[in-house]
């Protein structure tokens, strides 16, 4: 199959190519489309086959479920058994933007896009292009992120290309995304809303709209043996290829053992990557070192986390070192990926002293 890529300038021209898309979708094939937070692989929702067509394309066990996309409140109605007072809140408060709500779901909403489930993932994403498709399309958009199964979330059309050209009729290109991780993710079914994946939406911002929440055990440390709710942060997602590595502890510390651990590697002929920052990369010795940017820009961090990931593979390197990052804001949702794509392999070192580097 051959991929269309269509250039989106931010202006009604564009509305030619996003029809097209649109008759894609209604005729029951994939889009992908730029998100605030990353690219979507999109289907119609409510037809079993099209958002069988996702699973395929991806990769993806279909245990997993979809988030449906919507462009206006209204639409919750229409796959909610009911719309939970506190949905109605967290709407008004972040929508559209990067929040993804779970609720009960009603027989609009096939079993194909829940993985199976009677809950169902909803969200109204803050990106022109995507909220145009939802509405030419006429249909509500089931879509995960765009990249084939375990690599990084795509945060350029180019990333999509390379996981999926080939395999979709059409990609929306919006240019880079402006969050670059995927979206917060709260669980409303709960008594208590449990938020089963970090984003850019804190706990603390949901906290001041709804009261208490909590965050999914299975989701924070490593290995503690926890299993995460949502079905897809099992899965070791957000990888590249390279074994990566998170070493935490003190700036100086880090430093050395990364070092250390770069020309212990190099002498046995791999080729080592490092993640650092901009205080830092200059100090790192390995054959690739990228910067993620200044440490304490973390919008930047969290955009640029994915597209390093993914010029690593592209290096061919054979093993990764990362810097860690930790603070209340999105610093959680940025190190929750980079857990993940280290398989939870941390090393610690604060025990050199020092001033801690998180
Ligand atoms: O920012 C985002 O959310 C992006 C853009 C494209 O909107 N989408 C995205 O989708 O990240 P995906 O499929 O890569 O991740 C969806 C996550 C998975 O971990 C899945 O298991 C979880 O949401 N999920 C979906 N429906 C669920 C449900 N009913 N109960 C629990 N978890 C659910
Ligand atoms: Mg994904």
């Amino acid at each position: 199959m051959e991929t269309s890529i269509y250039k989106m300038g931010n202006c009604a021209a564009d509305d030619a190519a996003v029809s097209k898309a649109a008759n894609v979708i209604k005729s029951g094939g994939l889009v992908a489309f730029p998100t605030e937070t990353v690219y979507g692989l999109g289907a119609d929702a409510c037809n079993p086959e099209a958002a069988k067509k996702i699973y395929e394309a991806k990769g993806r066990p279909s245990d997993n479920p979809l988030i449906v996309h919507i462009a206006e409140f209204k639409d919750l109605a229409y796959i909610a058994k009911e719309v939970p007072k506190k949905a109605s809140l967290l709407a008004k408060a972040f929508w559209p933007g990067p929040l993804t709500m779970i609720i009960h779901k009603n027989n609009n909403v096939p079993y194909e896009t829940t993985g199976g489930l009677d809950t169902v993932a909803v969200r109204m994403p803050d990106h022109f292009v995507a909220r145009r498709l939802i509405q030419m399309s006429g249909r509500l958009i089931a879509a995960p992120s765009a990249n084939a199964s375990g690599r990084p979330s795509p945060t350029l059309a180019e990333h999509v290309a390379e996981d999926l050209g080939g395999k979709i009729p059409i990609i929306l290109d919006g240019g880079e995304v402006g969050i670059g991780l995927e979206s917060t993710i709260v669980d409303l079914t709960e008594e208590i809303p449990l938020i089963l994946r970090p984003g850019y939406i804190t706990k603390a911002m949901l906290e001041r709209i709804i009261g208490e929440v909590k965050t999914d055990p299975g989701i924070l440390a490593a290995g503690d043996g926890a299993r995460p709710k949502a079905p897809g942060m099992k899965y070791r997602h957000y990888a590249p290829r390279a074994s990566l590595t998170v070493v935490n502890g003190n700036k100086e510390a880090v430093i050395r053992k990364i070092n250390e651990l770069t020309d212990k590697m190099r002498a046995k002929g791999k080729k080592v990557g490092v993640i650092g920052t901009d205080e830092t990369a200059k100090a790192y010795r390995g054959d690739m070192v990228l910067s993620l940017g200044a440490r304490e820009d973390e919008d930047v961090i969290a955009r640029r986390l994915y597209r390093i990931l993914r010029e690593f593979d592209e290096g061919e390197a054979d093993v990764i070192y990362s810097e860690s990052f930790e603070t209340p804001g999105i610093g959680q949702a940025i190190m929750n990926r980079l857990l993940k794509a280290a398989g939870h392999q941390v090393l610690d070192v604060a025990e050199y002293g020092g001033s801690k580097i998180v």
